[in-house]
Formats: C-alpha cells, sequence, structure tokens
C-alpha cells in the first residue's frame, strides 16, 4: 500500500538523504587526500631468482627460522625475540652481514640482552661461499623509505628492549 508522507516526514527524510550524502562525500575526500594511505607491503629484495634459492636453501638448513621472522614465515613453535629480518638490508652493509656471519663471536658486534640459548650463534663454521651468499642475500633484503624509520625503532626496540627515540627529535 502506497501511503503519502506528510511534509514533516519528507522534510526529515531529506535531511537524512543530505547527511548520507554528505558523509560519502567527506569519505570520498578522504580517500582522496589521506596521507597516511595504505602503500602495501614495504619490503623487497633485489636479489635474482637464483641468489634467492641458494640463500634460502642455506637458511632453512640452519634453522634461522627458529628464531627470526623473514617474509612473515617463522616457526611458531619457537618463541625467541629475534629481530625481524625484513628490510635489514637497508640498515647494514653485505660486507657487515658477511662479518657478522664469520665472527666467533657475534655478540662482540651486536651486545644480546638474551639468555645464551636465545641468542644468534655464531655461524663461522659455515662454508665461506655460504656466509657470502647468506650476506649477499641479506643486503638485498630491502625496505621502502617510507618504512625505513619504522624498521630501525623495530630493530632496535628488539635489540635492546628500550623504546626508540625519532632520530629526527633528539639531537644526536
Ligand atoms: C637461536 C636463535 C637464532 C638463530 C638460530 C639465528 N639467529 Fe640471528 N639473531 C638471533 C638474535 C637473538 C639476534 C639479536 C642479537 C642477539 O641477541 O644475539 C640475532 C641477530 C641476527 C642478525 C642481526 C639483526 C640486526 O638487527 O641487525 C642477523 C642478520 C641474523 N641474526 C641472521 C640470522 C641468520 C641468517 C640465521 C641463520 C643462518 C640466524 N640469524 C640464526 C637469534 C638467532
Amino acid at each position: 500500500m502506497v501511503q503519502k508522507l506528510r511534509s514533516g516526514e519528507k522534510a526529515v527524510l531529506g535531511i537524512i538523504a543530505a547527511v548520507v550524502l554528505l558523509l560519502m562525500a567527506r569519505n570520498f575526500w578522504s580517500i582522496e587526500t589521506n596521507h597516511v594511505k595504505d602503500e602495501g607491503i614495504p619490503y623487497y629484495s633485489t636479489a635474482s631468482k637464483d641468489l634467492s634459492i641458494k640463500a634460502m636453501d642455506i637458511y632453512r638448513q640452519n634453522n634461522c627460522s627458529d628464531c627470526h621472522s623473514l617474509w612473515a614465515v617463522r616457526n611458531m613453535m619457537q618463541n625467541v625475540p629475534a629481530p625481524i629480518l625484513d628490510g635489514l638490508g637497508s640498515l647494514h652493509s653485505e660486507d657487515w652481514f658477511y662479518r657478522y656471519f664469520s665472527a666467533a663471536d657475534p655478540q662482540s658486534i651486536i651486545p644480546s640482552r638474551l639468555k645464551k640459548e636465545y641468542r644468534m650463534p655464531s655461524y663461522q663454521n659455515l662454508p665461506d661461499a655460504e656466509r657470502h651468499i647468506l650476506a649477499q642475500y641479506m643486503a638485498s633484503l630491502k625496505v621502502k623509505d617510507w618504512y625505513l624509520e619504522a624498521t630501525r625503532k623495530a630493530e632496535y626496540e628488539k635489540l635492546t628492549g628500550k623504546t626508540y627515540h625519532d632520530s629526527s627529535s633528539s639531537a644526536q
């Protein structure tokens, strides 16, 4: 049954329609102008397919994912608060990684706040070629500029357990 609306009801409906339109327009506007828009996954690798495959084989054989997360993969049975490896190639050079993996005592390069069994093990006994491949691959793990500071912050907080203060707001 079609009922005629009274003019008061028409006015109310008109106002509701106007508010809905305004909200839609506002949402549309903020999608267009949002400054923290979703820019996708910030991590990428510059490695060739060949290097990635070789490096990830070594990575698996040495159970790195027992402690670390990389490409969102880690061993869920383990719970070591080691740094996430994504993007670290924007923080260290290939040479640095090679020296770190080759060190008899990695904690002389990065001090640890963890119990001995959770600390980064020495990989000095891995064949030299494998340490080079790992280092080359780690150095290829980059992070886009807009997420660099967040990556630095996450790494610092994992390594020290302290709160990170933005480098732009602290005198260095
Ligand atoms: C037993 C746990 C464990 C395993 C296994 C392990 N790591 Fe680590 N790793 C750590 C911890 C914890 C740290 C942080 C330093 C520390 O506490 O010793 C670390 C640090 C690092 C860092 C430096 C991170 C930074 O923020 O600069 C890299 C790179 C790294 N590990 C790569 C690897 C690779 C590659 C493997 C496998 C070959 C591996 N790790 C295996 C626990 C582990």
